[in-house]
């Protein structure tokens, strides 16, 4: 009966389209956000920071707050390398949970090298270091970040409270941002990059992972994910702050005239929060992901198309998808195994009816180059017969209060969930996936795709989800660990795909619900879109976001989840989706069949053509993803991260530095406004239309398109490396020789970087077993220099087949050369194609090559 009324409530939102706000409460309906949020705290509860108390041990510093109804916390900071502090404050006596999965170990402190007290003031300054701190005694007692003396941010004392009561340990603090003009972060919402003001009319930012139907654009309600980062921007100075806590959370945002403010309500857990000084973009970033981890080199072919839909139902409809891309021509990597594929939503056993011999099916699927992902939810069907379920029962599950395993309807009916907390429990978890548990999965089953993880429960009086109350492993209340659990599956996940490949393959795992330093475990992608042209618009500013807060591997549906895009958007929509990182279609059960090959045949060509594109610069994603793993820099990247003026730009996507992707994002579009970055002697050159036309820095100009054309311009300065030649998929791709494409800039120089491993394994980090190098343009004798970066280089070789100079003369004119090559295994110091010198230096060459495995080809 109740599974029959869960059903009806999901057709009455499908036919509704917008979210379901009776479910999903504002501030006004979670009794501490409308306890805290007017709550203006009187004097007398104001509490001050007793700095002749100050203990200073283990390069911490504590300082006692009391105020005078006589309350006491304890003000904690730690001095933390690379322009990084963490401030906490603790109550004494209290058992405040605090987190222990998100960060990326335990960060190293660093000595002070002076204290300081003078006239109620205490100034922090750590050894070696370009920061200050300093605490003023108050009441209220505030505390004052210093980057190279200028201010940067500010706890604001005046605003703590912390409940500490049976029902409630919510607490609240304001952070502001001095000189602030935006401030970027608290994924995940679909909003624009700035975060606007909150107020009366709009409510504060909600962090709290749910899985909220029909989500809507430029809202502050919560959706799939949580990652509590807030980064001050102005264009002088980027500050940021991590708030170290997973329970829900409210953000009230105010901007003023010289500072912008923040107010956090939180429901649990711990106040934890690290401070990064910045002070550019790019700095903030890596302080900040240098606390919860980088992404690890995805496979190859991973970064390929990939082609989904609620659901394929049977094997020979998959095979049969996976044909057709090859009959039309049309690139793809892997296909998807959505619910359909499991037994009734049984997860690790096949459907016993429609799949019934994954093997041959697998055999088929990888006999053209191609892999699969399969479906793996964390809810567990209750059912005596289901070995899962049963080995997990009593023990494994996530419980109620009184110690039984908490159960609740999700896909497959009544299920229970494992509490990914208790080691023994993710470890038996992990264990489904290894081959000779997992019955009829083999190698090409080749990742996994954890989805409802927030998790989604269907009992909409629970807004979708488990309720506070229920207890993981060591007595946890769920309340204060909310925002970690989809991102305990991946890890769970991701130790099962480890153990089952033998550590010899990085493990592809994509979630919905995600975390601070998910990014550690799998990709994201931005949750069940709607098919319309803000949710296309949208996707670049969610992505965009996500990527500076870590979670680089990020993507959107194409053509959106729900309901269905016409032509144009779909076509618009895969040029645009070319330059997330994670490349998607995927479509809800009962929309007309989508995959690109059943368009006409002028809406077929837009798509496979953008596809093809994508394929072309895989190799300049896969090296920004090494970039990525070594640095923490984001893969796409807004403007203001490289060009910090340029502040509202959400259609403008760079991928890394030389790449500028500008969407279209309306329908019948015959032209777009392009801002083109950086001084007025910059250049840029289109490349969708291979016009190559340029243009300069500083210039806002209408870019005419076509269908056929979505602007996209190469750095002046550049050399962007690709693969050229149209292949099935990435497998067939591994040996094909580059096309540079040297896009000079006005002095007439380029250079770019190039990295390459085997694509598969860790051997990369493990035995440096890599190849990372830098082509640079010398005018003078016009060729390419080879500069070697890193990596054991033996392994690998490269081959060149052609390359492309773009240039613009002093008089203006365009300049676009090719030189290709006719010979194979000439010598490369001096190699003479056209009037092309490709030369790398001796000493250079012997290191980097070995002997001879670059070599060009005809
Ligand atoms: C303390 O404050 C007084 C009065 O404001 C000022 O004259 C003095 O220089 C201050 N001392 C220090 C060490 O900052
Ligand atoms: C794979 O399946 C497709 C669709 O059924 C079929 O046309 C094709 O011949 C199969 N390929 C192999 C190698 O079995
Ligand atoms: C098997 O596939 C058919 C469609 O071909 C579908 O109608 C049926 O529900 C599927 N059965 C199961 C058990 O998934
Ligand atoms: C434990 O609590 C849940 C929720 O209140 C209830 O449904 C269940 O029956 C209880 N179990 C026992 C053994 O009392
Ligand atoms: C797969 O088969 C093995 C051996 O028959 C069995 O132990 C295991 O439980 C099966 N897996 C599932 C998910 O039922
Ligand atoms: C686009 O053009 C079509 C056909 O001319 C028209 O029906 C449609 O309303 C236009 N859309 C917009 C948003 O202008």
């Amino acid at each position: 009966m109740l599974r029959y009324c869960i059903l009806l409530a999901a057709l009455v939102a499908i036919a509704l389209g917008e979210a379901d706000h009776d479910t999903f409460k504002d501030c006004s309906r979670i009794e501490f956000c409308t306890a805290l949020r007017k709550n203006v705290i009187d004097s007398s509860a104001q509490f001050f920071a007793d700095l002749g108390e100050l203990e200073e041990t283990d390069e911490k510093v504590t300082i006692p707050l009391s105020n005078e109804n006589g309350d006491s916390l304890i003000l904690q900071i730690s001095l933390l390398p690379f322009s990084r502090a963490r401030i906490q404050v603790l109550q004494p006596g209290n058992d405040r949970y605090e987190l222990v999965d998100v960060l990326d170990g335990e960060p190293e402190t660093i000595p002070f090298s002076s204290v300081n007290l003078a006239n109620n003031t205490l100034t922090l300054i750590p050894e070696g270091e370009e920061y200050s701190i300093v605490v003023n005694r108050g009441a209220p007692f505030t505390v004052e970040f210093y980057l190279e003396r200028e201010l940067q941010t500010i706890f604001d004392g005046s605003r703590l409270l912390m409940e500490n009561t049976e029902d409630s340990q919510a607490f609240t603090f304001g952070v502001s941002f001095n000189d602030a003009q935006r401030l970027y972060g608290l994924y995940h919402h679909a909003s624009k990059l700035g975060l606007r003001e909150t107020g009366d009319d709009y409510d504060p930012f909600r962090l709290r992972n749910l899985d909220v139907s029909f989500y809507e654009l430029d809202s502050p309600m919560a959706l799939y994910g949580s990652v509590p980062v807030l980064y001050g921007h102005s264009v002088s100075h980027t500050s940021g702050i991590f708030i170290h806590n997973a329970a829900e959370q409210w953000v009230d945002i105010n901007y003023g005239e010289d500072s912008a403010s923040t107010y956090f309500m939180i429901g649990g857990g711990s106040l934890d929060i690290f401070v990064l000084f910045g002070p550019e973009p790019k700095d903030v970033v890596r302080q900040y992901t240098s606390l919860t981890g980088t992404a690890h080199l995805p496979q190859i072919w991973t970064l390929g198309y990939h082609q989904c839909r609620f659901t394929y139902e049977t094997q020979e409809e998959v095979k049969e998808v996976v044909a057709l891309f090859d009959v039309h021509d049309i690139p793809l990597d892997v296909i998807w195994l959505d619910d359909g594929h499991s037994n009734a939503n049984r997860y690790f056993e096949f459907n016993p009816e429609n799949f019934t011999n994954p093997e041959e099916m697998f055999n088929n699927i990888s006999s053209t180059g191609r892999r699969a992902v399969s479906i793996s939810d964390p809810h567990i069907k209750i059912a005596d017969d289901y070995n899962v379920y049963t080995g997990a029962k009593n023990k494994y599950f996530v419980k109620w209060e009184n110690g039984s395993d908490f159960e609740g309807i999700c896909w497959p009916g009544l299920s229970s969930w494992i509490d990914f907390l208790n080691p023994e429990a993710s470890e038996y978890y992990s264990g489904w996936y290894a081959f000779d548990k997992f019955n009829g999965s083999t190698e090409t089953l080749a990742g996994i795709w954890n989805d409802m993880n927030e998790p989604s429960v269907f009992d909409n009086s629970l807004e979708k989800t488990f309720p506070h109350e229920l207890l993981h492993y060591g007595n946890v209340r769920h309340r204060d660990v909310h925002g970690i659990y989809g991102m305990l599956q991946t890890k769970a996940t991701y130790h099962g795909l480890m153990k089952r490949d033998e550590g010899k393959k990085r493990p592809f795992i994509l979630t919905r619900s995600h975390f601070a330093g998910s990014q550690r475990y799998a990709a994201m992608w931005t949750g069940d879109n709607t098919a319309g042209w803000g949710y296309l618009a949208i996707s670049f500013s969610e992505c965009m976001t996500s990527n500076i807060l870590g979670i680089v591997f990020c993507g959107a549906d194409i053509g959106g989840f729900f309901d269905t895009p016409d032509d144009e958007l779909l076509q618009r929509w895969y040029q645009g989706a070319v330059w997330l990182p994670f490349f998607r279609g995927h479509s809800n059960k009962g929309t007309p069949r989508r995959e690109p090959y059943v368009f006409s045949e002028d809406v077929q060509t837009v798509i496979s053509n953008a596809i093809k594109l994508r394929y072309k610069h895989i190799p300049v994603l896969y090296t920004l993803f090494y970039e990525h793993a070594t640095t923490g820099d984001p893969i796409i990247r807004p403007l203001f991260y490289e060009y910090h003026e340029l502040l509202d730009y959400d259609n403008h996507l760079l991928a890394g530095t030389d790449i500028l992707a500008v969407g279209v994002f309306e329908s019948n579009a015959t032209s777009v406004e392009v801002t083109f970055p950086g001084k007025a002697s910059a250049l840029w050159y289109r490349i969708d239309d291979e016009s190559w036309e340029s243009h300069n820095g500083e210039e806002v100009v209408p870019i005419p398109v076509t269908i056929d054309t979505s602007p996209v311009f190469y750095r002046g300065g550049s050399i962007i490396s690709r693969k050229d030649i149209k292949r099935p998929s990435t497998t067939q791709m591994v040996d094909d020789p580059y096309t540079l494409y040297i896009n000079l800039d006005s002095e007439q120089s380029a250079s770019g970087r190039l990295y390459v491993d085997d694509y598969t394994s860790f051997a990369y980090r493990e035995e440096e077993l890599f190849l990372y190098i830098r082509f640079i343009y010398v005018l003078d004798v016009h060729a390419v220099q080879i500069e070697y970066l890193g990596g054991n280089a033996a392994e690998f070789s490269i081959l060149v087949r052609s390359i492309i100079v773009n240039g613009r003369s002093p008089e203006g004119r365009i300049i676009s050369n090719t030189y290709t090559t006719t010979r194979d295994g000439l010598p490369l110091e001096s190699i003479n194609i056209g009037k092309l010198i490709v030369y790398t230096s001796e000493r250079n060459f012997k290191k980097v090559f070995g002997k001879k495995e670059i070599c060009w080809v005809a």
